[in-house]
């Protein structure tokens, strides 16, 4: 097959970048294709909102920009900043144009929302639901362009570049080309390949490598673990960004539910099991200090009073308000027993977000020629050491437009490579133990958890990377001997990612935004990503 815009991912970044490339050229074919279902993506999770100056009489681009600064803790790419900040504001209203809803008040103003780190009302949101709700939206926008093809359940296994026409490819090589990508084609169970002249990595994050996350299953650091392969940059892994409030239940393992930082936005007090309000023993702005430090808090009260959760207390808060805001929360909290007027909410840290990731330019340039990343894969220089609440769906939007731009300047220049030969899939065997795949996940998961957390030394490190080095070998070789699956191909990606998470970790000499080890409790001199 051969595709002249291929875009892989149907979140926010992928969804935006195809319709606009569809727009531009009526008479060329995009593809978009995904893994799994077409809305199951982090982008249909997103609860707060889309953080963007509407109100220019309160706030100013200034302020958002300074917000994001101090959140990114040192090291944002202050002309990013700006960027994302001035040309937001643009992208939000078109994908209110494709029919994104959001709430307004009753004088038809947006309904401004506001969460942990920022200064002001600034959050655009959809109740508690904004990412269904823009999902929703552009996969409508999406099935009346006819010149956009979504194919779901198609898994992407890796890059197409010079290493397969047999040419050595190692990091210095100066000018590595993206042909397109090989995929294990769900519905036919048969591996193929697409050509295409410019692709898009939209795979989103990789909150999958730990045991708890926000995030759905599809969210398995696929793109940097390809990028990776096929030698390309990659930045600041370290930087994981975990939600203070996740709904803690017994026992959970896999995606925790959300509780939006908009509800400490709009009252919502943290306590520990003492009913204490311990957050203003740890920063001044209490509940809506920026996520690492809340995030911590919560783990050293958790450490401290050798509990599993902490608790959000929103038993003040003006009841209709909350339901009107906050509808789904308050129904996820019903049916597990918890009404939110009368009990306190059990929460617990998850992983969330990933700061760094494929390294891009201020057009969505990967170090790969023709290939583009935007949206959570993507590291871009803007979140820094920790991202500020809803700044991630305004980046996307705004990188999937500066791609878009770039790429209707090269597309004309690019030719299909079409001397790629089919993938070898010679000596692979049908997967006997599956087991195997899972209980290596579920490792994989533990060790994350447990020693590359929110806090993280340096023995905690070394013994992550050990246990990886052993996960890693005993995988490859399934790899090697055993027919491809869509398990097999995510439990290697997600070691890679972890393994990229744990390196970034341990060269980082210093504590900064989000990644905090106690044998360097202080901040550097030295400013520097990590580049692997
Ligand atoms: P995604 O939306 O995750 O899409 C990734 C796509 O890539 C999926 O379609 C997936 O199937 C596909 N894919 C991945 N690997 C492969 C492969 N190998 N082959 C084929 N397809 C593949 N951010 C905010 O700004 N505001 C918020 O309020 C907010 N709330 C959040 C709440 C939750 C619970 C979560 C989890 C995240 C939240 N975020 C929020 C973060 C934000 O939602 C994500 O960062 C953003 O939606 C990512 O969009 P994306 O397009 O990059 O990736
Ligand atoms: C939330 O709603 O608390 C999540 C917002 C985000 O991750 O940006």
């Amino acid at each position: 097959m051969e595709t002249d815009f291929l875009v892989i991912g149907s979140g926010i970044a992928g969804l935006t970048y195809a319709l606009k490339i569809a727009n531009q050229f009526p008479d060329k074919q995009v593809t978009i294709i995904t893994k799994a279902n077409a809305d199951e993506t982090n982008t249909k999770y997103a609860q707060g909102g889309v953080a963007g100056v509407t109100d220019f009489e309160k706030d100013s681009f200034e302020k958002h920009i300074q917000d994001t600064l101090i959140s990114g803790d040192g090291l944002c790419n202050e002309e990013i900043v700006e960027i994302v900040v001035k040309e937001g504001v643009d992208r939000i209203q078109e994908i209110i144009d494709w029919g994104a809803r959001f709430d307004k008040d009753p004088d038809g103003d947006f309904s401004l929302g506001r969460e942990g780190g920022h200064s002001e009302f600034r959050i655009l949101h959809h109740k508690d639901i904004t990412g269904w709700e823009i999902e929703r939206a552009l996969l409508a926008a999406i099935a009346k362009q006819k010149n956009i093809e979504l194919v779901k359940h198609c898994f992407v296994i890796d890059l197409i570049t010079q290493h397969h026409l047999g040419y050595l490819v190692t990091k210095s090589t100066p000018d590595i080309d993206c042909y397109g990508v090989y995929v294990l084609n769900l519905q036919t169970n048969r591996i193929e390949k697409i050509l295409s002249k410019i692709t898009l990595l939209a795979t989103g994050g990789n909150g999958q490598i730990y045991r708890t996350t926000t995030n759905p299953y599809i969210a398995t650091g696929d793109g940097v673990a390809m990028v990776y392969r096929a030698k390309g940059r990659i930045e600041n892994m370290e930087f994981i960004q975990f939600h203070p409030t996740a709904l803690y239940l017994p026992g959970i393992r896999g995606q925790a539910f959300l509780i939006t930082e908009a509800v400490r936005g709009d009252g919502g007090i943290l306590r520990n099991k003492n009913g204490e309000a311990f957050m203003e023993k740890y920063d001044e702005r209490k509940d809506l200090a920026p996520r690492d430090i809340v995030a911590r808090a919560i783990d050293s009260e958790m450490k401290k009073n050798g509990t599993e959760h902490e608790y959000l207390d929103c038993r003040h808060m003006d009841k209709d308000k909350f339901i009107h805001h906050f509808p789904n929360i308050y129904e996820k909290c019903l049916s597990i027993g918890i009404d939110v007027t009368k009990d306190m909410i059990p929460i617990a840290p998850a992983a969330h977000y990933s700061c760094g990731g494929i390294k891009t330019n201020e057009w969505g340039r990967t170090s790969i020629r023709h290939l583009y990343a935007s949206g959570e894969c993507a590291s871009t220089g803007l979140h820094g050491a920790n991202r500020l609440a809803s700044n991630s769906l305004l980046e996307a939007m705004v990188f999937s437009h500066r791609s878009f731009l770039d790429s209707v300047r090269e597309i004309e220049n690019i030719e299909f490579q079409t001397t790629i030969p089919d993938w070898n899939a010679s000596s692979t065997g049908d997967p006997k133990e599956m087991i195997l795949i899972t209980q290596s996940l579920k490792e994989l998961q533990l060790l994350m958890s447990d020693y590359v957390g929110i806090v993280r030394t340096n023995t905690r490190l070394e013994r992550a990377m050990h246990r990886l080095d052993l996960l890693h070998e005993e995988t490859e070789v399934l790899y090697r001997n055993t027919k491809i699956s869509p398990q097999l191909c995510e439990l290697r990606n997600m070691i890679t990612a972890a393994y990229l998470v744990v390196k970034s970790a341990s060269f980082r000499k210093e504590s900064r935004g989000l990644h905090y080890n106690t044998d360097y409790p202080y901040k550097s001199a030295l400013v520097q990503n990590i580049a692997l």
